[in-house]
């Protein structure tokens, strides 16, 4: 991980040009914070945009399992700018799962296309890997898509290479 401290200042990192959008000044005024249940409707449509499905009982799902806050370990959080969500990222520290310490796993990070490039999603990595740290763990870790290389760009700029573990899968007949 970059070493900056995940508060709510703007990290002081320089940057490239926001891209031209509705939230071009979003990592200067952007908020991190913990999902609220007002905040579902922005999420899944960022979500949507992203992914081309709306998944609104999935959604409700994980907001009943990461988004009470009650447990150190499963984090959901927002990116406000604006009074807007502008990004999210969702993770949960597992223990002893396949065969590795207690560390923290980041699931799912999008951030709204008209806010890209600005440094949400940095302040959103920072943000959940400090509530992971507070937890005790230190290793933060991801599975990626091979196609999506943005998102690859984007761990990789963060300071994350590939690790020891690797993927497996197969298809189950009927
Ligand atoms: C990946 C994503 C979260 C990055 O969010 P962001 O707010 O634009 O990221 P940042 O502005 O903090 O960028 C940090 C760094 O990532 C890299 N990066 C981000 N977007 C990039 C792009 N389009 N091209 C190349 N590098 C990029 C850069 O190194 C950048 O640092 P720099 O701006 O100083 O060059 C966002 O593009 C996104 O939501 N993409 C879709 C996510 C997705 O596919 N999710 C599904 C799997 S969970």
């Amino acid at each position: 991980m970059k070493k900056s401290t995940p508060t709510a200042a703007p990290s002081t990192r320089r940057r490239r040009a926001p891209a031209a959008g509705v939230f071009p000044d979003a990592a200067d005024t952007v908020v991190v914070r913990r999902v609220r249940r007002g905040d579902l409707d922005q999420v899944i449509d960022i979500d949507a945009t992203v992914t081309g499905l709306e998944k609104r009982p999935y959604w409700a799902a994980v907001y009943r399992r990461y988004g009470s806050g009650q447990r150190a370990a499963q984090q959901f959080l927002v990116a406000v700018a604006h009074e807007r969500v502008v990004g999210f990222v969702i993770g949960e520290i597992r223990d002893w799962e396949f065969g590795s310490p207690p560390c923290g796993w980041v699931f799912a990070i999008d951030v709204d296309p008209r806010a890209r490039l600005g440094g949400v999603g940095t302040r959103l990595l920072e943000a959940i890997s400090a509530h992971f740290r507070s937890a005790g763990v230190t290793k933060l870790r991801t599975l990626l898509a091979l196609d999506n290389p943005l998102i690859l760009k984007f761990f990789r700029s963060q300071g994350m290479m590939a690790g020891p573990l690797i993927s497996l899968e197969m298809d189950l007949d009927g």
